[in-house]
């Protein structure tokens, strides 16, 4: 039976990028006969110039039916001035959410090819395989009250909530032990528990649940801490766990130890695997139409989206290989490039990993 996939490539340098992510995804559908159907829909800015919307039903309802979802990246100044409950961002939240993709894999894979792109010296990131488990439908991204209103005495007031219950954190804080599991079995769990309570509670629950799993090594870290350790020494960390909105300030900064935040793809799955799959980094306004977007990250996203959620280990090797291959040839988008090497676009990376595709 075809399985399918529902491609949104989103905004700026989201269409770039994903059509090189298509072009893969197409050569590896072919050559594995993974019968795999690609369908396209609209989110974020380019679905709310369609339809007026950043979450259009007709997306809404085709990303529940299909077998995964490939996404580019969503935003920009375009959409600067719409209403905030139009932001092309709430398109991606909404999705998160209306899916229940609770659990966001973003790895940070140093690739030895890159080793001088990162800012810090080879021997502290030489080897650095960290994966962060970033909770997704929750936390203060979410919280219930929000908004801004205008006090008594005429002041405006700005106000979010952070909450999470039980079920939320024991649900990540199992698929973070699983996953710690089949790693190097040490789990980071990172909270602000000596200030906010809905992090005591976040303490508390990953400690129950890793009575589960006595395999695995727990320690826990302040958020602040966490950050220090990251740039100081990253190489301590196997698996980090952590509520939504630490994860998206921790994941950029895991990002880019590694070089550049365009290589490094995440995964967003609900309880049952299905998933959505979209690199870190964003839809980077700045470069967009110049044809200077690294698209490995999307690629990448591809091979995860393979391996997590379409069952084809196969397929996702060959991609990473391929990736691996281009590098080693010495090709780089400017986020990477460094001298010696050689500079090519987003298209001509795309080529170059068709052509190193083994399949
Ligand atoms: C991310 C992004 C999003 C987030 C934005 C675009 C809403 O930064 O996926 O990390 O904050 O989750
Ligand atoms: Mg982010």
């Amino acid at each position: 039976m075809s399985k399918q996939v529902l491609i949104l490539p989103g905004d700026y340098i989201g269409p770039e990028i994903m059509a090189e992510a298509v072009r893969v995804l197409e050569k590896v559908n072919q050559g594995f006969q993974l019968g795999l159907e690609l369908e396209y829909g609209l989110l974020g800015g380019a679905a709310l110039d369609v339809h007026g919307v950043p979450l259009p039903e007709e997306t809404l309802a085709r990303a529940k039916e299909v077998d995964a979802i490939l996404l580019g990246a969503v935003g920009g100044p375009k959409w600067d001035g719409v209403e905030r409950h139009l932001r092309p961002e709430k398109g991606l939240l909404g999705i998160r959410s209306e899916l229940q993709l609770f659990g966001n894999l973003r790895p940070a894979i140093l690739y030895p090819q890159l080793a001088d792109a990162s800012s810090l010296k080879p021997e502290i990131v030489a080897g650095l395989d960290i994966l962060i488990v970033r909770e997704l439908t929750g936390g203060i991204y979410f919280g219930e009250p929000r908004g801004i209103r205008t006090l008594e005495n005429g002041e405006r007031e700005g106000f979010n909530t952070y909450v999470y219950n039980e079920s939320e954190i024991r649900r990540i804080a199992h698929l973070a032990f699983s996953l710690a599991r089949k790693r190097d079995g040490r789990l980071c769990s990172v909270d602000k528990s000596n200030v906010l309570e809905a992090t005591i509670l976040w303490r508390e629950v990953v400690e129950e649940v890793a009575k589960d799993y006595p395999d695995v090594e727990l320690s826990h870290l302040y958020v602040d801490n966490a950050a220090m350790q990251l740039v100081m020494q990253p190489k301590q960390f196997d698996v980090m766990v952590t509520g939504n909105m630490f994860g998206d300030i921790l994941s950029d900064a895991a990002a880019m130890l590694t070089g550049s935040i365009g290589m490094l793809p995440s995964a967003s799955l609900d309880q049952a695997g299905r998933g959505m799959y979209e690199p870190c980094h964003g839809s980077a306004p700045d470069i967009a139409g110049q044809g200077k977007a690294n698209p490995l990250a999307t690629i990448l996203s591809v091979a995860m989206m393979l391996r997590y959620t379409l069952a084809s280990a196969e397929a996702a090797d060959a991609i990473e290989q391929a990736v691996s291959a281009v590098l080693d040839q010495g090709l780089r988008t400017p986020d990477i490039h460094s001298d010696g090497q050689q500079l090519v676009s987003t298209v001509e990376m795309g080529d170059a990993v068709v052509a190193a595709l083994n399949c």
